[in-house]
């Protein structure tokens, strides 16, 4: 549950901060047990999470001397935009579970360091008030409804927005155990109901405020979309001009049906070991992806990355840039903007510090000769 190295004292300011696991045991203080529940939960045993963790470790770099890296450039281009770093901001539901700022805060952060970020259609803030806070478009992540007339409206309204990029999660098809969330909740002595009005999907989205203004008659659950296919991508396709990607792919088969299917990219992604308890490491997953996709389409990864020299691993693997998920969620629950800050700050760092220690001065310099599989 808690990942940060034991002993010591809570950080006081986020300047403090060695890592980015010094903020989780702030957020642990700071946040209701019910929220820091559901942000760390996995599924299950949680071996996915763990996995995707433990993944890095069995993955070795192979660094080159002698290479002058005294300048050195972390841009990427995602979609023919240039962002100053390869590490993008994952959507995350309900941020304001962790601070009153919630998305706005995250979108102030990431402003600071041009970051990509991807808003959760489960925001609390819109995409209309993101998008100002970052200051540039940002992209929308969809859970497309079961109910076919409540994506189409959400797809509009991010369209609307200015988002380049629709992101259109996969990976929820089903109800999940979330056995971590279940037991800190128990531990909560606050009355839950006070907030939440379970009663209606439409009552529980309340706060959640990309569903402003839209119909929620006869839909029971967001996330969820069981009867989503390759047809309901295709029909998105027909009525957005936003680029398509997917997130929550993991297999050379579907990648293989996202180029025949016209996607323009992939997030490889297990949801953060939150969709289903597969067990595999998104780290794993990835060569494989890499290899069916064979540059047709830009291929992006999330998943456990907490440290720069795990960033620089899926990079060299082939991947165009990597998300992060709850190390974000602990600086936001820890200090709130500046917390996700420091947190980011940290995180674009130690990846420059890896790429120096690599030997290389831009990232389209890494290839899959720096990383190999310990055996
Ligand atoms: C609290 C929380 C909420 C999340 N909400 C969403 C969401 O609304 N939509 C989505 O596509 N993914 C969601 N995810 C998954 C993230 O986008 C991302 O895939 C994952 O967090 C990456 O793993 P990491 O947390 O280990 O960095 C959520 C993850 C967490 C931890």
């Amino acid at each position: 549950m808690i990942w940060s190295p034991a002993g010591g004292e809570p950080i006081k300011a986020p300047n403090e901060a060695i890592n980015v696991f010094d903020f989780e045991p702030v957020a642990f203080q700071n946040v209701p047990p019910a929220h820091f529940g559901y942000m760390a939960s996995g599924l299950d045993d949680e071996v996915t999470l763990r996995a995707n963790r433990e993944g890095f470790l069995k993955l070795q770099l192979r660094p080159r001397r002698l290479r002058d890296v005294s300048k050195v450039d972390t841009s990427t281009e995602i979609l023919g935009t240039s962002y100053d770093s390869p590490i993008f901001i994952c959507p995350t539901g309900g941020n304001q579970f962790f601070h009153p700022d919630g998305e706005v805060a995250v979108a102030k952060a990431a402003r600071a360091g041009n970051h990509l970020q991807i808003l959760s259609t489960s925001a609390n803030y819109s995409v209309e008030d993101v998008t100002k806070a970052r200051g540039a478009p940002i992209w929308f992540q969809l859970y497309a409804s079961p109910r076919w007339e409540v994506a189409q409206a959400l797809i509009k309204k991010a369209e609307g927005a200015g988002c380049p990029v629709l992101m259109v999660t996969v990976d929820r098809v089903a109800g999940r155990n979330q056995e971590t969330l279940f037991r800190l909740t128990r531990r909560d002595t606050r009355d839950c109901a006070s907030c939440h009005d379970r009663s209606s999907f439409a009552s529980r989205v309340v706060r959640r405020h990309n569903y402003d203004g839209i119909d929620l008659s006869g839909v029971t659950g967001s996330g969820e979309a069981a009867n989503l296919t390759w047809d309901t991508i295709r029909r998105m396709r027909d009525v957005t001009r936003m680029k398509i990607m997917l997130k929550g792919i993991v297999t050379a088969e579907d990648a293989e049906l996202a180029v025949q299917n016209g996607i323009d990219g992939i997030l490889v992604s297990n949801h953060g070991g939150r969709g289903e308890d597969n067990g595999r490491a998104t780290i794993d997953a990835l060569p494989e992806i890499i290899a069916a996709v064979n540059g047709r389409l830009p291929v992006l990864v999330d998943g456990g990355f907490r440290r720069g020299t795990d960033v620089i691993k899926a990079l060299a693997m082939g991947a165009k840039a990597v998300g992060v998920g709850r190390p974000y969620l602990w600086g936001l629950g820890a200090f709130g903007e500046e917390g996700v800050a420091r947190v980011l700050e940290l995180l674009r760092t130690e990846t420059r510090v890896a790429m120096q220690q690599c030997g290389v001065r831009t990232i389209s310099e890494l290839n899959p000769n720096f990383v190999r599989r310990a055996t």
